[in-house]
């Protein structure tokens, strides 16, 4: 038996972390949330005040930045950790959601994430999520699936995540932010958000969460 990366990249809120999760649970798989690691990176930007216009700044904020997840160990979750503090609940609000997407486009945070992403996954039996995990992070990873789903179940399973968190978020509010994330990510000039050609599209609108874990389960069998 060998072991393998699986690459899983889509647009927001699609639904690839909760699959991503599950199906590295059941394959005993390590899996990292990359979109977790950018999320934390804007948050220290938003807290110090850092401009991402200026190199100088950026270049000195991710040097003093350090990003782990740990395993929590009621809930279980794999919680994300900036310099030794738990931001799992934070970095998933609204108002950092709100900057991720133009924190991500710069190419020095990019460089940075992508150089601890590699390290993570040197050893394969990984599962890691994002928008360029494919093409640019693991370009040869065995296997590399694309997802993607209808816009409004996308808006409706987010406005029930952070509901699920206490925020209550407008659909409209959510909807608009999903869109200008996902044109920002596919638009950005460093490694923008786009199908790899040798990946697997999985359009899970109508699918269960369940038949998703399922099926890139299967489909990692098939491949180690
Ligand atoms: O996955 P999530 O929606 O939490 O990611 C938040 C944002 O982080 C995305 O909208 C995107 O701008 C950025 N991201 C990225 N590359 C990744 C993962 C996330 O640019 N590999």
């Amino acid at each position: 038996m060998s072991s393998i990366i699986i690459a899983l990249d889509g647009y927001s809120s699609c639904g690839k972390s909760t699959t991503a999760k599950l199906a590295a649970k059941q394959l005993g798989y390590a899996y990292i949330d990359t979109g977790a690691m950018y999320r934390a990176v804007t948050l220290h930007f938003l807290q110090n005040h850092v401009s991402i216009t200026n190199p100088h700044e950026v270049g000195k904020a991710l040097d003093n930045i350090h990003i782990t997840f740990r395993r929590h160990p009621e809930t279980k979750s794999n919680d994300t950790f900036l310099n030794g503090l738990n931001v799992e609940t934070e970095i998933r609000k609204m108002y950092v959601s709100e900057r991720v997407s133009e924190v991500s486009a710069v190419a020095e945070v990019r460089h940075a994430m992508v150089a601890q992403q590699q390290k993570m996954g040197k050893s394969k039996s990984i599962v890691m999520d994002g928008r360029d995990i494919g093409t640019v992070v693991f370009p040869e990873a065995e296997l590399k699936i694309f997802m993607t789903a209808d816009p409004m179940m996308r808006a409706q399973r987010r406005q029930a995540e952070l509901l699920a968190k206490g925020e209550m978020v407008d659909l409209v509010e959510i909807v608009a932010n999903l869109e200008k994330r996902d044109h920002i990510d596919t638009h950005r000039e460093e490694s923008p958000l786009r199908q790899a050609e040798d990946a697997l599209l999985i359009d899970n609108t109508f699918m269960t969460v369940d038949e998703q874990v399922e099926l890139v389960v299967r489909l990692a069998d098939e491949r180690i």
